[in-house]
């Protein structure tokens, strides 16, 4: 099934100036980068994308985080876009990431782990929904 995902390169990938080698790996793999932009976005805008994760210890960090500088947000579609984008991501802990996958590459710690990307049919349309339909 042909699907879409958001795909976010974090702030500290955003920062190493991994923008383009990021976007290679998702063309390598038959993802198509449908839109993309650079934001930054503000800490409550933060706390309303990541509101899933409100009661987890780390929130308040990652919202801090994810609004403390500059983000490539982007549409991938393709072919079984959600699962081949998280194949291309990795674990979420860079530690724990499979060799060849970006977290493993470019990931600097759990929380600077360079890229997002939605988690099923659902989040991808809130995600997507949340940076491009306003
Ligand atoms: P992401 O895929 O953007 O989704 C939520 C983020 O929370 C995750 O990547 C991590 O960067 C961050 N995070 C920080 N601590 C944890 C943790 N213990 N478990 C899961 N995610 C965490």
């Amino acid at each position: 099934m042909i699907e879409q995902t958001l795909s976010i390169i974090k702030p500290d990938a955003v920062e190493r100036n991994l923008e383009n080698k990021i976007k290679s790996f998702f063309k390598a793999k038959n993802l198509k980068i449908l839109k993309s932009k650079k934001v930054q976005i503000t800490k409550e805008e933060a706390t309303e994308f990541y509101k899933e994760h409100q009661t987890k210890p780390f929130y308040q960090n990652l919202c801090n985080y994810l609004s403390s500088g500059p983000i490539v947000v982007m549409i991938l579609e393709g072919e079984k876009a959600i699962s081949i984008n998280r194949e291309i991501m990795g674990a979420t802990d860079p530690l724990k990431a499979e060799e060849g996958t970006l977290r493993k590459i470019y990931g600097i710690s759990i929380d600077k782990n360079s890229v997002h990307g939605s988690d099923g049919l659902e989040s991808a349309k809130t995600g997507i929904g949340f940076f491009f339909d306003k």
